[in-house]
């Protein structure tokens, strides 16, 4: 007995006659009552009324057919399943810090979706401190941040260093002009930072990039999300420096400066795993070289402002 047995009875049994069931399966009656009468015979028990018209399932042909039809159904599921599982054993899990969505990040991860349809691509949002701790914990297979931070299993790479602008509301006195202004412009006004947590965080980063100039800006004033950042900026409650690609937020009530400063960039760090080359991984960095080669990704809004790569740039798009 095999699954033809099985499929040819359910016939049977939901048309009720023979050639019915005979055209559904597209054989010729005689094969499909032999294939019948063998099944009977292996049950050893009578499935069929023949007698009846339509044809009738006896107690033991109703019971044969409810099981009959559940295991071709788990048949079916079977096959789709694993069919399923073949296609989608690949799986790379991407985390990144928010910002990184307003640079190369979209461009980056649709071309590797179109590349490679049968990997599953997940992301995560994570800050750069939880991507060591996710590449650590084997969570994510690769991280997108902007904080260097020191881990012996984790390898850190530059990616390139994005400019940063000041962000100001449309009234303000600075939003006269737009040429790159310096940094030091801020000291007169309360500067708006983010993320308060966790730290180190691009706050510090903004913070360190004023501290080395000599600029000690005066009110600093902590929020979580950059999007408050900008809410509060439009308020009038003080500026705040940003990412070039920010920008691509287009805001009626705020405007961006380009600041001159060389050092008045925010790098973005690519880290995996040290020793840790899936094909995936490598294919995505591929493309992320790819993505820089065309000098201007989709969306990508600030002019470069002359920064020097430094040691660990390998890949700067300056
Ligand atoms: C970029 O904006 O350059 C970028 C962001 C995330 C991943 C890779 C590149």
């Amino acid at each position: 007995m095999d699954l033809r047995h099985l499929k040819y009875f359910v016939a049977v049994a939901e048309e009720r006659s023979f050639t019915r069931a005979a055209e559904r399966l597209h054989i010729s009656q005689p094969p499909l009552s032999r294939q019948i009468q063998q099944l009977e015979e292996a049950i050893g028990q009578p499935l069929i009324d023949r007698e009846a018209r339509p044809l009738h399932l006896t107690e033991a042909g109703r019971f044969f057919y409810a099981r009959a039809v559940r295991l071709l159904e788990q048949f079916h599921e079977t096959i789709a399943m694993t069919r399923r599982i073949a296609q989608t054993d690949k799986r790379l899990v991407l985390g990144f810090a928010a910002s990184t969505m307003y640079g190369a990040l979209p461009h980056i991860v649709r071309m590797f979706r179109a590349t490679q349809p049968h990997t599953e691509l997940v992301l995560l949002e994570r800050t750069s401190v939880q991507q060591i701790e996710d590449l650590n914990a084997g969570r994510i297979d690769v991280g997108f941040g902007r904080i260097r931070l020191e881990s012996p299993n984790v390898k850190r790479e530059v990616l390139r260093k994005e400019p940063l602008v000041l962000a100001m509301p449309c009234e303000h006195p600075l939003a006269s002009d737009s040429s790159p202004l310096s940094l030091t412009a801020i000291k007169p006004y309360p500067l708006l930072i983010y993320p308060r947590q966790p730290r180190p965080s691009y706050a510090d980063q903004v913070l360190s990039i004023c501290h080395d100039l000599g600029i000690e800006p005066g009110t600093v004033h902590e929020v979580n999300e950059m999007q408050t950042a900008l809410g509060l900026v439009a308020s009038g409650m003080g500026l705040c420096v940003v990412p070039s690609g920010v920008q691509k937020l287009r805001r009626e009530d705020v405007l961006y400066r380009p600041l001159m400063e060389p050092s008045a960039v925010s790098p973005i760090i690519m880290s995996t795993r040290l020793h840790d080359r899936p094909p995936d991984l490598l294919l995505l960095r591929t493309l992320i070289d790819e993505v820089y080669q065309e000098g201007v990704y989709p969306g990508q809004v600030a002019a470069p402002v002359g920064a020097s790569p430094g040691d660990e740039t390998r890949a700067a798009s300056l």
